[in-house]
């Protein structure tokens, strides 16, 4: 009884504190971000290209919606404290009406410290009236970063500092998906959710690189019960099409984070990307295990050396299975299906190859590329 009690207080607490809005991110939130192609250098022009990008090649009609600018968007406050867009952006409420006659949604981004972490203008002492700011424009998204917070809080205070400008953001009325940006600080993932994270980063910062991709991908075991409907971990933003890896590593990289229900945020130039890259962010298949209503987080389910095994139920009973091999060399990677909860005689589909590869006793081995990876359906 006790324990009863117990359970209902604490869910009672999480739903009440518990401002995360699981209307606004039912499943992980799906866009573009500036910063991993185009950093400090971003243009309104390039906001206005990706949204076009968006809405014509087929990215939309996969599920991509944010359009999100990150850092160095932003000028000084007026007279009145109210802030103002730098030389490059102009006119902010021009650039979300452009982006939503598109059919898509507009992400803006600020620091809860005096400076952005790229030195801009950030919200400190100015949170109402900024939430206000990017309501009357229009944005529907804010990713908030710690940055130089560090220099004016202590670190017992960022659940406050966050759920204040949640707070803002709900008094605005406007449905706004909330971005925590601390890179995992103070187990950010047990507490995200309470102070109205739709998402929070779970990692410092992600870069073009195999290594670097997936020791934060292969890291989240462990995270998975903090994620669900409405409050996401967040691995970071996607790098696929950036150049400096190659495909098997995109592949490895897409599907780590769709097993890992994680936001996908590509992080290219959608004005100017290969049809191979365009493939790897458009797969619905693979996009759909991301996508998966049930919204459960995909686990490790097995390793041995270099090779990976991880899992995420669906919410039709299949289980999407990733098999992986963070080797040097070709290896055979064998998924389990008692080990994963599957029936003894499953069947299996290559998302990836929208192939079925027919029926298997016990499990399914196949041979996996130097920092390559497949991604099945077994069923
Ligand atoms: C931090 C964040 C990045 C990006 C930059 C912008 O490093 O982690 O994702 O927003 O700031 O300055």
């Amino acid at each position: 009884m006790k324990k009863i009690i117990l359970t209902a207080f604490i869910v009672a607490t999480v739903l009440y504190a518990g401002a995360a809005d699981s209307t606004l991110a039912a499943t992980p939130p799906m866009g573009w971000n500036s910063w991993n192609h185009f950093a400090c250098r971003v243009t309104a022009a390039d906001v206005r290209a990706a949204a076009d990008a968006i809405a014509a090649n087929g990215m939309k009609d996969a599920g991509y919606v944010y359009v999100n600018i990150d850092d160095c968007w932003e000028g000084t406050r007026d007279a009145a404290g109210k802030i103002q867009p730098n030389e490059k952006f102009g006119d902010m409420k021009a650039l979300a009406d452009y982006v939503h006659s598109k059919g898509l949604k507009i992400g803006i981004y600020s620091s809860p410290g005096p400076k952005t972490c790229a030195g801009y203008e950030g919200s400190y002492g100015h949170e109402e009236q900024d939430a206000q700011q990017y309501a009357d424009w229009g944005f529907d998204y804010l990713k908030y970063d710690w940055c130089s917070a560090e220099k004016v809080y202590q670190r017992s205070e960022m659940e406050a500092v966050y759920k204040k400008m949640h707070d803002a953001l709900v008094r605005t009325g406007r449905p706004i998906v909330f971005s925590l940006c601390q890179y995992g600080f103070g187990r950010v993932w047990r507490w995200g959710a309470s102070v109205g994270g739709n998402l929070w980063r779970t990692t410092e910062d992600i870069s073009d690189l195999y290594d670097r991709m997936s020791v934060i991908g292969f890291d989240q075991d462990g995270l998975e019960p903090f994620a669900g409907p409405g409050h996401w971990n967040d691995p970071d933003m996607l790098e696929v099409g950036n150049g400096k890896m190659n495909h098997d590593e995109y592949i490895t990289h897409m599907s780590l984070w769709v097993l890992l229900a994680a936001p996908l945020l590509a992080g290219n130039d959608l004005s100017q990307m290969s049809q191979e890259t365009l493939d790897i962010l458009t797969n619905k298949e693979v996009i759909a295990v991301d996508q998966d209503a049930k919204g459960v987080q995909g686990r490790r389910i097995a390793a041995e050396g270099p090779l990976e095994v991880w899992a995420k139920p669906l919410a039709d009973g299949g289980i999407a299975v990733g098999l992986f091999n963070r080797g040097e060399s070709v290896n055979p990677v064998k998924v389990n299906f008692k080990q994963i909860g599957a029936k003894e005689s499953s069947k299996v589909r290559d998302l990836w190859a929208h192939k079925d590869l027919g029926s298997f006793t016990g499990n399914y081995t196949t041979d996996i590329p130097r920092h390559g990876g497949v991604l099945i359906k077994v069923q």
